[in-house]
């Protein structure tokens, strides 16, 4: 997500400086250019030297040294960055940019900045709580600067409160999802899309269920993919995986939970992914007490009903919605893929072959063939099931473009 982004960093005196030399490192590990500007009083806890050397380039801090009389530095780096981040941002600096103050370098090139700004508050409890700095902070909030919540903790004054400097992962994981928020030019900016993981679990009695291989390792990659491609996503899942935070995760078990889950969100809905290995078929009457081994003719003669098939349903029920299903087949792949297409009223299909050890179910990696309403083909080789979820998505894409 930093990858070639342009960092301007602005650096105000606190005794988090320190904290923030390490946040930098990590946007240039992530593959940022960044470019330092710090205030006075930052200097005096860490030297522009030390940000200079790993940024590799001139570090600013005082507004009237213009070396190069083409240019004017302040203005030169509010128009150069992506994104600007104030970190730490004392209250002093705050105030200031809420009062669109510019008494110093670092204030003067963010009052010149129109790329989004975000802010990382650290300072002590009693300045952070004061309703001045809390007005001062809604202010910034409400012109659409982003700020972090301190970290409530031990400060360097020696006691407990909130106003600490966060750790730098949340920083970075809260700066992700706000460049995520503010790139317009994301390919599925815009779209909400809904994607199904998982084998479904039809309950038996309450410690024993029917399921299946899939691990939902393949839904939880398209998720992810959407994510990164700027959709609003929500992840259908029975699987226990993790999924980002800026992802809605509904938690289901059952065929039917998955499809009231499904069912109740689907109008609202651009797309729908259903990467769920749904079982056809769900236990008549599962006990509600543990079956003992006595009752074995009730288990071994458990009855099944028939589960709605939500991809089936929602293809009836489809008005502008973008339909994907998957086939999971052990053989006569592609014929069977083509006909669950046009049951299924889809716009497009994943077909893959299960069954096989290092592709499909629970498999890091997958192999693939895609196939659109017009029986247009797509093989994708043998590769991770994240590069499958980009392919995917790639092609929905072109396919939407083609639509609209
Ligand atoms: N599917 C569904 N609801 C079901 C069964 C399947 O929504 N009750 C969806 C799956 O998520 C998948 C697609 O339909 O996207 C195809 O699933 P699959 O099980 O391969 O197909 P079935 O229609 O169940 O056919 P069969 O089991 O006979 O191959």
């Amino acid at each position: 997500m930093l990858k070639n982004k342009k960092i301007a960093l602005y650096v105000t005196g606190g005794i988090a400086v320190y904290k923030v030399v390490d946040l930098m490192r990590s946007f240039i590990k992530n593959g940022a250019q960044v470019r330092v500007a710090m205030t006075d009083s930052a200097t005096k806890f860490v030297t522009p030297m030390t940000f200079q050397i790993l940024s590799r380039h001139e570090v600013y801090v005082d507004t009237f040294s213009e070396n190069n009389p083409a240019h004017v530095s302040h203005v030169d780096l509010s128009d150069w960055a992506d994104i600007s981040i104030v970190a730490p941002a004392t209250a002093n600096t705050i105030g200031k940019m809420a009062y669109g103050l510019a008494d110093n370098f670092v204030t003067s090139a963010l009052l010149a900045t129109a790329s989004p700004i975000f802010v990382v508050p650290a300072m002590n409890t009693d300045m952070f709580e004061n309703p001045a700095t809390q007005e001062n902070i809604q202010t910034l909030k409400n012109r659409g600067v982003y700020v972090v919540d301190p970290d409530t903790g031990f400060l360097a004054e020696g006691y407990e409160g909130k106003g600490r400097y966060p750790e730098n992962e949340r920083i970075l994981e809260e700066l992700e999802n706000f460049i995520m928020t503010k790139d317009m030019t994301l390919p599925l900016r815009g779209y909400k899309i809904l994607i199904s993981a998982g084998g479904t679990k039809e309950r038996i009695d309450p410690v024993r269920y029917i399921t299946n291989d899939s691990s939902g390792k393949m839904g939880h990659a398209i998720a992810e993919a959407a994510y990164q491609y700027g959709a609003e996503v929500t992840l259908v899942t029975t699987s226990a995986l993790n999924a980002s935070k800026a992802i809605e995760r509904v938690q289901v078990d059952s065929a039917k939970a998955m499809f009231e889950a499904i069912d109740e969100r689907f109008d609202d809905l651009d797309i729908l992914i259903m990467a769920a290995a749904v079982s056809d078929y769900g236990v008549a009457h599962p006990a509600t007490s543990k079956m003992k081994k006595e009752d074995y003719s009730k288990l071994l003669n458990i009855e099944l009903k028939e589960n709605p098939d939500i991809l089936k349903t929602m293809g009836q029920k489809k008005k502008n919605q973008f339909l994907v299903g998957f086939a999971a087949e052990t053989d006569h792949l592609e014929e069977y893929a083509v006909k669950k297409l046009a049951e299924k009223n889809l716009d497009l299909i994943v077909a893959n072959e299960v069954g096989k050890e290092d592709t499909g179910f629970d498999s890091d990696d997958n192999q693939v063939v895609i196939f659109t309403k017009e029986h247009q083909r797509l093989e994708v080789q043998k590769t991770k099931k994240t590069e499958i979820a980009r392919r995917l998505l790639d092609k929905i894409i072109e396919e939407l473009d083609h639509h609209s």
